[in-house]
C-alpha cells in the first residue's frame, strides 16, 4: 500500500477546504498536518483550530506531526480535534514509550519522528511500539526544501529491520518529496509519501497528486 500525504503548510488557507478536496480527487490517502511551535522548530504554524477544520473539511485520516517543545500535555487536544495519527519527535520526547502509550490510550495511532541527522538505531526499543515511522528528509521548520539524500539509506534500514523483527510500522518520508525522486524513495521501501510544495504550488492540485501516485503505484 502507497499513500500520498499532502501537507496543508503550503495550502492556501483562504480556501483550505476546496484544496483538500482537490488532493482527495487527485487520490490522496491521508492529510498530513504540520504543527510548529517556534520554539522546537523556528517557524510557528497553526494548532488544534485548524485540526478541527481539517477533519470538517475531509474524511481522509488526519496525520499530524508535532514539532513542538513538550508534546505530552498537548496531545489530547489533538487526538480530541480529530487526529487519526499523532507523530513525535524522538529528539524532544524524553519518556518516549509512556508518550506513545499515551496516544494509543486516548484512541489515535502513534508514530516516531526522526530528523535527518538522528540515527534509526535510537527507534529500536520502541518500534513494535508505533505504526508509524516518519523520516525527515529535510530539517523540520519549512516546507520547500530540498531532499535529503543520505536519508534513502535509512529508508532502506527501516523497512529491511522492519521485515528482520517482523514488525508492522508504516514508513513514512516528509520534505522536498517531488515527481523527481519519489521512484526512489518508494524504491527505498517508503509508504507513505508527504509532499507540501510539489502539490499545493503546482498549477493543477489534483493532477499533481495523482502524478505522484501514478509513479508509485505498484
Ligand atoms: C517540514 C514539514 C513538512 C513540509 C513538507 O518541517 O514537516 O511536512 O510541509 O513540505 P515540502 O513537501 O514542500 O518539502
Ligand atoms: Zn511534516
Amino acid at each position: 500500500m502507497k499513500i500520498i500525504a499532502p501537507s496543508i503548510l503550503s495550502a492556501d488557507f483562504s480556501i483550505l477546504k476546496d484544496q483538500i478536496k482537490q488532493t482527495e480527487i487527485g487520490g490522496a490517502g491521508w492529510i498530513h498536518c504540520d504543527v510548529m511551535d517556534g520554539q522546537f522548530v523556528p517557524n510557528i504554524t497553526f494548532g488544534t483550530v485548524v485540526i478541527d477544520a481539517a477533519k470538517k473539511s475531509t474524511s481522509l485520516p488526519l496525520d499530524v506531526h508535532l514539532m513542538i517543545k513538550n508534546p505530552d500535555s498537548l496531545i489530547p487536544n489533538f487526538i480530541n480535534a480529530g487526529a487519526s495519527y499523532i507523530t513525535v519527535h524522538i529528539e524532544e520526547v524524553v519518556h518516549i514509550h509512556r508518550t506513545l502509550q499515551k496516544i494509543k490510550e486516548l484512541g489515535a495511532k502513534p508514530g516516531l519522528v526522526l530528523n535527518p541527522s538522528t540515527p534509526l538505531n535510537l527507534s529500536f526499543e520502541v518500534l513494535e511500539e508505533i505504526d508509524l515511522l516518519l523520516l525527515m528528509s529535510v530539517n523540520p521548520g519549512f516546507g520547500g526544501q530540498s531532499f535529503i539524500k543520505n536519508v534513502l539509506r535509512k529508508i532502506e534500514e527501516a523497512a529491511n529491520y522492519r521485515e528482520k523483527k517482523n514488525l508492522k510500522y508504516l514508513i513514512e518520508v516528509d520534505g522536498g518529496v517531488t515527481k523527481n525522486n519519489i521512484k526512489d524513495i518508494s524504491n527505498a521501501g517508503c509508504d507513505v509519501f508527504v509532499a507540501g510544495s510539489s502539490i499545493f504550488h503546482s498549477e493543477n492540485i489534483t493532477i499533481a497528486t495523482q502524478e505522484l501516485l501514478t509513479m508509485i503505484k505498484e
